[in-house]
């Protein structure tokens, strides 16, 4: 994973005022369910079938499609020889997965220890009156998701928006980064 640290927007350059930008592996774009089941079945074919691989399936799954469809999960269940209550019980804990489709942009406020004690619960709110959108939920525009933590807790509250990471996020600064994403004035 590169990581590139940029500073704030007019913040004096300090390494407590550093904020990390860095850069994931690109999700693909959500593509026709019919696909669907042939992305689950490489994945499966490429993945061992103990216990400790199924996350990185589910996960990769994900990156591939864009969530993890519903009608996966049997097939998912069957490879690693669990029920299906098992694999649905482990895609419904797991704050990063989703069994729908994503919004255009997917916003994810960290809701973790260190960010909360420096108002991310506040800005959530606001993000959630900017965004039209309760948290955990969202519309074909955006997703707006808890994050639970993005190595950035020094420079919280912390925000990711796709493969971004931003720190010390206010409501102004939020509303400015809403503002800059393509598609946001339509
Ligand atoms: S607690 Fe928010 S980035 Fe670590």
């Amino acid at each position: 994973m590169t990581v590139t640290r940029t500073t704030d927007v007019g913040q004096p350059v300090g390494l407590h005022r550093i904020a990390h930008r860095c850069t994931l592996p690109p999700m693909t774009d959500p593509i026709q369910d019919s696909d669907h089941t042939e992305i689950v079945a490489q994945v499966l074919a490429a993945t061992a079938s103990g216990y400790d691989h199924l996350l990185p399936a589910l996960l990769d799954i994900q990156r591939r499609v864009g969530f993890v469809p519903p009608r996966s999960i049997a097939a998912i269940a069957q490879h690693f020889n669990l029920s299906r209550a098992d694999v649905h019980g482990v895609v419904t804990f797991y704050q990063d997965l989703r069994t729908a489709p994503p919004g255009r942009h997917v916003v994810q406020i960290c809701q973790a220890e260190a960010c909360q004690a420096v108002g991310s619960r506040e800005l959530t709110t606001h993000a959630e009156r900017r965004l039209g959108v309760a948290l955990g939920g969202g519309d074909a525009r955006v997703t707006l998701s808890a994050g639970y933590c993005f190595g950035n807790c020094a420079c919280g509250p912390t925000v990711r928006i796709g493969d971004a990471v931003h720190g010390r996020v206010t409501a102004q600064t939020f509303d400015a980064l809403i503002d800059a994403l393509p598609g946001s004035s339509e």
